[in-house]
């Protein structure tokens, strides 16, 4: 974890009471503290860096670093990679996603936040036009892999072909990218780690459809994003899914007469202050379709129709 990363953390379990954690090194470098934990004097929680990933999981959500299926399997780092780094790579299937996502940032005074980050491709496009950027998620695995982009300044994996045939893929970015700003940790969408109108900036890509309480996550987001020259990049394609989120907390498809009919008209709703999530609103600055893919193997793929907004405060 970067050094200037503890500063900005509280405790998830304490949101209300925005408690700043005690910070404890057992071993750090120029940069990164590589081992020891942070404790929260409130509630005592502990909670863990090690090999240089801090871990801000509340209690509750704790269970998924055990758990090795899901966005912890090691046939998500192959997908999620191609699917994040595939034009850096050059592959002539890769999708211009990213760049279509990231063509709204502009210089901003300010930090960013990626909430369910992935592998962190749009974390590091936000580092060119923010101070910090921080990109979190629950998969351990990933949390891992982006690091380790980070401190090495190189991608390079393993893609699956079929089954355990793989072929090696690697770039490297110029020595000239400044990485020092960026850092991921392990943390949960729906317990921020941050203080209130902490972020200029905070984006969540496809990650509505992946948490348990939906309206619940949007609701953090407008916890930590700053009442004024703000904004949030929103996208996701709202493929529900009951094993994932109860259908009554759907924001669309589920027959509730309060949402429309489709999921982006629901958000546009909210992003506007209606169900009192985002307060003050947020003005739509661009909207669109993105098309992305994951590359499971060479013959199997998901092909997405991913729905964006920006929303900006003035
Ligand atoms: C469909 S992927 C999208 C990832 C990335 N934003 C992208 O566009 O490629 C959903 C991501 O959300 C993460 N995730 C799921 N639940 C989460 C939660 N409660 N908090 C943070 N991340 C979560 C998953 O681990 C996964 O990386």
């Amino acid at each position: 974890m970067k050094k200037w990363v503890a500063d900005k953390l509280i405790c998830p379990q304490c949101l209300d009471a925005e408690i700043a954690l005690n910070l404890t090194v057992r071993e750090a470098d120029a940069e990164d503290v590589l081992d020891g934990e942070m404790t929260c004097p409130q509630c005592g929680s502990i909670y863990p860096i090690q090999q240089g990933i801090a871990v801000l999981l509340p209690e509750k959500t704790r269970i998924i670093l055990n758990d090795h299926r899901g966005y912890n399997a090691p046939g998500m780092l192959s997908a999620y990679l191609w699917s994040h780094f595939g034009d850096l790579l050059k592959d002539p299937d890769a999708t211009q996603a990213y760049q279509v996502w990231s063509a709204g940032f502009t210089p901003t005074a300010g930090d960013a936040l990626d909430v369910g980050c992935a592998v962190g491709r749009l974390s590091f496009d936000l580092a060119a036009t923010h101070d910090h950027v921080i990109g979190l998620d629950t998969s351990i695995a990933f949390i891992r892999k982006a690091r380790e982009i980070l401190t090495r300044k190189e991608i390079s994996f393993d893609l699956i072909v079929e089954g355990h045939i793989t072929e090696p893929r690697t770039h490297r970015f110029n020595e000239s990218h400044d990485f020092s700003r960026v850092d991921f940790i392990v943390a949960d969408a729906l317990a921020l780690p941050f203080r209130t109108r902490a972020f200029a900036t905070t984006a969540a890509i496809n990650l509505l459809e992946k948490v348990p309480d939906p309206l619940k996550h949007l609701t953090e987001i407008n916890r930590v994003l700053r009442d004024r020259s703000a904004m949030f990049l929103f996208s996701d394609p709202f493929s529900w899914d009951e094993t994932v989120s109860p259908p009554e907390r759907w924001l669309s498809g589920n027959g509730n007469a309060q949402y429309s009919a489709r999921g982006i008209d629901t958000m546009r709703r909210i992003f506007a202050g209606e169900f009192g999530v985002f307060d003050p609103p947020l003005g739509i600055a661009d909207d669109g379709n993105v098309a992305w893919k994951i590359r499971k193997t060479e013959n199997l793929w998901e092909h997405i129709t991913s729905q964006y907004l920006v929303g900006r405060r003035e």
